[in-house]
């Protein structure tokens, strides 16, 4: 029997709400600290199967949520598409060499860096409950290319946002090249045992509308087409985070499975706005988990009031803070888990 968070993915309206927190395996958690010092840095916790396994399970056996996701990042795909992956302390992720003065064509592809993912999804499958849905992820094409093209995070994206003007059909070289890897890295973790994925991307938000088409809902159409002719019954969750009134547009034009809502999108404008009967996912500001206390509480009830008529799964608008304490978690699952609709 599948689990809450799936059959809600599936489009049912459950009177209790599956809950899972975006990043809810990381540093907030003491547990994962050590490990990750034990195994001496982040991309060594992720190639070690054994390890991710127990870092994805580890907000599982502490809280009971309702799902678990794939211990991994979103830029092991760049990694196997032949870039070098550094996560300095402090500093973020760093690529390269950087596709702003580098053609994609240079590349290597070390597709061998994938594999080892699949493990670790089949070793957290292996270990969860028949009512606890397992998630994979992958970053969307968009939200990726930013990292490829300017080496590093950035607040505006305008290395990615420049060239796709400047040389539009390297750009969308580039995309696609991510699409057809996406796809591929998704399948494996299908195949490895995750029941439903998830598509972050979390840059969606600084594009104009036209580029927003092409560069966001055009990709996302195209891993979900491919998906769903190799894994029909498999639900994808698409997060376009900061897309805003061009949620609609990309719930209908997109084909996924269900929607992620950001903090930033009123609650009732999105249950009035998106197709009836599309499940949704959100959408609470992680920084309200933060500060904890009675307007939590207030602000996850109207959450949970205002996605009452649909599928709705309780999750964060983005990931869970590094210094979230673990009572204000504990407390949100309270609320959670004590609302009927
Ligand atoms: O629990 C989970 O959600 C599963 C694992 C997961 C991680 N990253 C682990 C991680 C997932 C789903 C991601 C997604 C991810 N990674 C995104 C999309 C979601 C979002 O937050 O917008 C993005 C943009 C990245 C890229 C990335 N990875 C950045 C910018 C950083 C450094 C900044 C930061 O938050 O530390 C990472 C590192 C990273 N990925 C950590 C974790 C737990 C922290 C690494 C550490 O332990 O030092």
């Amino acid at each position: 029997m599948p689990g809450p968070l799936l059959n809600t993915l599936r489009g049912e309206n459950l009177a209790q709400r599956p809950i899972w927190l975006m990043r809810q395996a990381g540093r907030y958690l003491p547990e994962y600290r050590a490990l990750r010092a034990e195994k001496g840095g982040f991309l060594a916790l992720v190639y070690d199967a054994a390890a991710a396994a127990e870092v994805s399970l580890q907000p599982i056996r502490r809280f009971g949520f309702d799902g678990a996701i794939l211990f991994s990042d979103i830029l092991i795909v760049p990694y196997a598409m032949g870039q070098d992956l550094q996560f300095l302390i402090g500093e973020g992720p760093a690529l390269s060499p950087r596709l702003v003065d580098t053609a994609l064509s240079s590349l290597q592809a070390i597709p061998e860096r994938l594999a080892p993912i699949y493990k670790t999804v089949a070793r957290v499958k292996a270990e969860l409950g028949p009512q606890q849905t397992l998630l994979g992820f992958a970053g969307s094409p968009w939200t990726i290319a930013t990292y490829m093209v300017a080496g590093e995070g950035s607040r505006d994206q305008h290395e990615a946002r420049a060239m796709a003007y400047r040389d539009p059909l390297a750009f969308q070289a580039i995309i696609d090249a991510i699409v057809g890897v996406t796809v591929d890295y998704l399948s494996g973790q299908i195949d490895a045992g995750a029941e439903a994925v998830q598509l972050f991307d979390s840059w969606a938000g600084t594009l104009a509308p036209a580029e927003f088409a092409r560069w966001v809902i055009a990709p996302n159409a195209a891993i979900v087409t491919a998906l769903k002719a190799r894994h029909p019954t498999v639900p994808v969750i698409g997060f376009p985070k900061g897309a805003g009134e061009k949620l609609p547009a990309y719930a209908r034009e997109t084909g996924v499975d269900a929607i992620g809502l950001d903090e930033t999108i009123d609650p009732l404008w999105a249950a009035a706005a998106l197709p009836p009967g599309l499940p949704v996912q959100g959408n609470l500001d992680p920084l309200l988990l933060l500060a904890g206390g009675a307007e939590l509480e207030r602000q996850a009830h109207a959450v949970l009031e205002a996605f009452a008529d649909r599928p709705h799964i309780f999750n964060l608008g983005h990931g869970i803070g590094q210094f979230t304490p673990i009572a204000h978690v504990e407390q949100l699952l309270g609320v959670v888990r004590d609302w009927r609709k």
